[in-house]
């Protein structure tokens, strides 16, 4: 099977060129050791998720799409920009995406003016990359690629989206795109449900689904970590990784998304891939620094730590 080569040094010189995330202030002494760490994105448009995510500084942007923006109650168009701006407003000056929904090039240029009006210093404008061919009334397939093409020409930032394959995310790029977002989570999805899984166990996307916790409702995180051993397995890993490889090839400097993020195991398998960015639900992000061990650990920690008190 091809495997893609041991990338970390190239991979390590392309952050180096990128922003830094976590910038040290002037006169600090103890400078913040993950200067160069990924920007993590919450995959939300409902905003009493966003906001807590906020506060507690663990969030660099947010995504939305059309889904996402019903499923926070936008009835109508007016009421989606609404939200829209309430988050923008929120996130100021870190960037939101906000995703087109017309699908004919000139229209998706105006409509794109309009949403970055919404927050002309953190919009970012999503636009499928493909699968304009699939629509009711079939578009031209290359329509993403020239409104890519077309906003970059107008300096507006984009994200281009829906990609599952790295080529996509390379023709995304060459477009202009200033952010590609391969949908790992539903590639791993895809393949769980129409692929004949490896075996045996050991690879999280095809193991961690089945671990539900005792309410029968969650997945069970963490405790089946597999690192990159699973990573070479699974399909929405192994695109990130295929376009991280193809990005530091060419020194392509459009930022990675990895995006529907499914839980924390994937979440691990992504940050070794060396994706820019990682676009994480709430629900998931409300994960990350928990595991039984701790509570287990704290819970007999504070209970020794009880003769201290007198
Ligand atoms: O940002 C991508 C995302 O919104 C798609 O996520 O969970 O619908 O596959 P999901």
């Amino acid at each position: 099977m091809f495997t893609i080569n041991d990338l970390s040094a190239a991979l390590i010189q392309r952050r180096r060129a990128m922003e830094i995330i976590n910038a040290t202030p002037d006169g600090k002494k103890l400078t913040h050791p993950a200067a160069h760490a990924p920007r993590i994105f919450a995959d939300t448009a409902t905003i009493d998720e966003i906001r807590p995510l906020k506060e507690a500084g663990i969030i660099n942007g947010v995504t939305t799409n059309p889904t996402l923006l019903k499923k926070a109650g936008a009835k109508s168009w007016n009421e989606a920009k609404e939200i829209l701006t309430a988050i923008l407003k929120l996130m100021h000056p870190l960037p939101v995406s906000l995703e087109l929904t017309k699908t004919e090039p000139d229209e998706m240029v105006k409509q794109a003016e309009e949403l970055r009006a919404l927050g002309p210093e953190n919009s970012i404008i999503k636009v499928a990359t493909g699968g304009y061919q699939a629509l009711e009334t079939p578009c031209d397939p290359f329509t993403g690629l020239k409104v890519l093409h077309k906003l970059w020409e107008r300096d507006i930032k984009t994200n281009a989206t829906l990609i599952f394959n790295s080529t996509q995310a390379f023709w995304a790029a060459n477009a202009g795109a200033t952010y590609v977002s391969p949908f790992m989570g539903r590639l791993a999805d895809y393949m769980y449900k129409n692929d004949q899984p490896e075996l045996p166990p050991g690879n999280s996307l095809y193991s961690i689904i089945d671990h539900k916790n005792a309410k029968g409702d969650q997945f069970v995180s963490n405790t089946e970590y597999v690192a990159s051993g699973g990573a070479r397995k699974d399909a929405g890993v192994r695109l990130v990784r295929e376009i991280m490889a193809i990005f530091a090839n060419y020194d392509i400097h459009s930022e990675v998304i990895a995006a529907s993020v499914r839980n924390p195991v994937q979440l691990t398998e992504v940050l070794l891939a060396g994706a820019d960015i990682l676009t994480v639900p709430a629900d998931v992000l409300g994960t990350v620094s928990e595991h039984p061990l701790s509570d287990k650990g704290m819970v007999s920690f504070d209970t020794d730590a009880k003769v201290f008190s007198t």
